[in-house]
């Protein structure tokens, strides 16, 4: 592994719409390429109700105009994710490829990364050229160290059956929600090829060749995890903040009680917690337990957290 290094890059940048490899790409992927972004209206794509803003006293008082920004922004920000995720998913199969223990393997990787390259052709066009130069946020710099620096081994275990298997989760509530049939559709189609991702790394991890020094990753790749979910909706917090022009903490708080902190991100961890908690790996599940990992932060602390990174 040691003369193999893969580099996640994540703003490269794509050739653009004329270039033949696009529309080869395109071909090959069934990808649809829309005539104009300023046709998409974001905000429509998920729903005031599906985020929670329905019953949000700090987003009622906000103008339509605000409102709706706050929709297409929050929206937008679940298509880049997806964007920079599926697109690390070719440096993760790159890199597994390579490494390989057998053909079977080698095969089922670079199946798995032509699987990522559509998904990728798929959610492109319907994220900004500007976004796609930023990828921005804890869990996308994670996931590139991830996928960097850790050994293979341990990336069927923390990517496959931990971030796939997230991911199969979080695909299908995007899916089922999404008031555009065409991206339905296509969240749908990735989910479907996600099972298969998440299905193989749980063939493949095997917990009884584990060093010490390996534990030592895992533990500390389930702690980085386990905290970014436990803070809470970050994100959208940060949007309602930014249109509303600067929140008091109370304001604060209360956006992450409409956004169901409490109880989805309490669900969100323990999902993680059951896919983390396989066999050999459960004392180290039991380690973040001891240590409260699979707790939300509360209200207060996900508000302080917040406004630290302001
Ligand atoms: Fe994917
Ligand atoms: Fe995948």
């Amino acid at each position: 592994m040691s003369n193999i290094h893969v580099r996640n890059n994540l703003d490269a940048p794509h050739a653009g719409k004329d270039s033949p490899l696009y529309k080869m790409i395109a071909g090959k992927t069934g990808a649809v390429s829309l005539p104009s972004l300023n046709m998409l209206d974001y905000s429509s794509l998920w729903s005031a109700d599906w985020w929670g803003f329905d019953s949000c006293p700090v987003y009622a008082n906000l103008s339509v105009e605000k409102q709706n920004d706050v929709l297409a922004r929050c929206n937008q920000s679940l298509l880049t994710e997806a964007y920079f995720i599926e697109k690390s998913g070719l440096a993760y199969s790159a890199k597994m490829v390579l490494t390989a223990r057998n053909t079977d393997e080698a095969q089922l990787f670079a199946l798995i990364g032509a699987d990522e390259a559509k998904h990728l052709a798929w959610i492109e066009p319907y994220v900004s050229a500007d976004a796609k130069q930023l990828p921005r946020g804890h869990f996308l710099s994670f996931l590139s160290n991830l996928i960097e620096e850790y050994p293979p081994k341990l990336l069927v275990y923390l990517v496959q059956i931990i971030l796939e298997g997230w991911g199969l989760d979080h695909y299908n509530r995007l899916a089922k929600s999404c008031a555009h049939p065409e991206l339905a559709k296509l969240f749908a189609a990735i989910l479907k090829d996600e099972a298969l991702h998440h299905r193989s790394g749980n063939v493949l991890f095997d917990a009884s060749q584990l060093s010490q020094r390996d534990y030592s990753l895992i533990e500390d790749a389930l702690q980085h995890y386990s905290l970014m979910v436990r803070v809470g909706p970050q994100g959208a917090l940060a949007i309602v903040d930014e249109v509303a022009g600067g929140l008091s903490n109370s304001d604060l708080q209360s956006v992450l009680v409409a956004l169901r902190h409490e109880d989805e991100t309490q669900r969100k961890l323990l999902l993680l917690r059951q896919l983390m908690n396989q066999p050999l790996v459960s004392r180290v599940v039991e380690i973040l337990d001891e240590e409260h990992c699979f707790l939300p932060v509360s209200l207060r602390e996900a508000v302080d957290c917040f406004v630290s990174s302001r």
